[in-house]
């Protein structure tokens, strides 16, 4: 016979952007349905417990979903029922809210980065395997419709040989004078797990390794370009975080890999994120939403053709890939993958080492850059 199954989740860092918007939203709109429906006709509801630090807004917000437990304190929500740990609050001392977290037999799903060195993150996936509870990491980017139809073309030998795999993406984050700042001012502070690279290299290392293949060496160089800033309360302080970042990378297929990524640029082109991969049989590029192909046959003559004006549309050559269904929310694809996973033991990808894999990149980033050199990445494993 199918029951319902409660799983309590603690949310902590619900009143946050991604805790708000992402993993309450979605978590709440699959209890709403009725619960996550499992192979064996059983269905899981989620059930929620917000923690955060401000008793006023986080009242509020439980108030306004239909009355949520809640706590200001981590401990009492550890001492509880819930079965799961969601860490979505600012990166800063994730891994001791982690370790917490295990200590307390719960399961961890955790926001990227998982910890601010790759030492500390392997630390956190061997607490996690050893104590026999399930783990694992937010890895949002390629259920993205424009990045899971670059995974499908990648996946179908699309590209033939692929040479090159290049990431451009960033935005202009206004520095708090004249306009709001549209991050928070902890990304700005290394303290508080800021820093451009430690951010974004857990997206590009899985998506890099999935889209194209594993990556081998890297090789960077940061830099800051806005050194003071006002935060939320209106009060200027010292940037020592990176916000712009460059990467070379080597990949297992002999590909050339490379990350342009900055909060202090005003692109100009489809997306504020996008990804292209060269290949002998063809190219594409993607950002979030769209996804555009050229085959080698549809490849057009412009190393002569570009030299003059008007010479050639390198636009035109191009075709769009079509939609293949309804979009679904891809922290919502994240949480019904992991909810599987403890449901009814189903294999969930992005594990805690997948996690520290990607914040490996951003280590080896930032000890590349201060001894001015490429850096190996070695694997890792439990
Ligand atoms: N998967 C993704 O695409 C994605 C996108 C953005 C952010 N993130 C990650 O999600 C997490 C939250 O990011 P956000 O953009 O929602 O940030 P945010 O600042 O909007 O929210 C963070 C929350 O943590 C709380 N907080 C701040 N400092 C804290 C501290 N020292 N201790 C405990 N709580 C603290 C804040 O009050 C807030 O509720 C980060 O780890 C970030 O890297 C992931």
């Amino acid at each position: 016979m199918a029951n319902d199954r409660r799983i309590g989740i603690i949310v902590n860092g619900a009143t946050g952007r991604m805790g708000t918007t992402q993993h309450m939203a979605n978590l709440l709109a699959i209890a709403a349905e009725g619960g996550l429906p499992l192979k064996n006709g059983d269905r899981l509801i989620p059930e929620l417990t917000l923690v955060g630090r401000d008793a006023g807004k986080l009242g509020a917000l439980a108030a306004a979903h239909g009355n949520l437990h809640w706590t200001t304190s981590l401990a009492e929500a550890f001492a509880g029922p819930d079965h799961v740990f969601m860490d979505c609050a600012a990166t800063g001392e994730r891994p001791e809210r982690v370790r917490q977290a295990i200590a307390a037999g719960k399961h961890v799903f955790i926001e990227k980065p998982t910890a601010p060195t790759v030492d500390e993150a392997m630390a956190l996936a061997r607490l996690a395997d050893r104590a026999g509870l399930k783990a694992g990491v937010i890895q949002d980017k390629l259920f993205l419709p424009g990045f899971a139809k670059l995974l499908a073309l990648s996946q179908s030998g699309f590209f033939g040989r692929i040479l090159s795999v290049r990431v451009d993406a960033g935005s202009w984050i206004f520095d708090g004078t004249e306009r709001e700042c549209q991050r928070p001012s902890w990304n700005y502070r290394k303290a508080d797990g800021g820093g451009l690279a430690l951010d974004m290299m857990a997206h590009w290392r899985y998506m890099i390794d999935r889209l194209a293949a594993p990556i081998t060496g890297v090789c960077a160089l940061m830099s800051t370009a806005i050194p003071k800033r006002v935060d939320e309360q209106g009060r200027a302080y010292a940037v020592d975080a990176e916000d712009t970042n460059y990467a070379l990378l080597k990949l297992a297929n002999g590909a050339v890999g490379m990350i342009t990524n900055s909060w202090a640029t005003r692109p100009r082109r489809d997306d504020t994120m996008v990804v292209q991969i060269d290949g002998t049989e063809g190219s594409a590029a993607a950002g979030r939403f769209r996804c555009f192909t050229q085959s080698a046959a549809d490849t057009p003559e412009a190393f002569t053709a570009a030299a003059r004006a008007g010479g050639v549309d390198l636009m035109a050559h191009w075709k769009e890939v079509p939609d293949t269904g309804p979009n679904k929310n891809p922290f919502r694809q994240c949480w019904e993958a992991f909810l599987r996973h403890l449901g009814e033991d189903a294999p969930y990808v992005p594990t805690l080492v997948e996690g520290a894999k990607a914040v490996q990149l951003a280590d080896l980033a930032y000890r590349s850059m201060a001894k001015q050199r490429w850096m190996a990445v070695p694997q890792l494993s439990l």
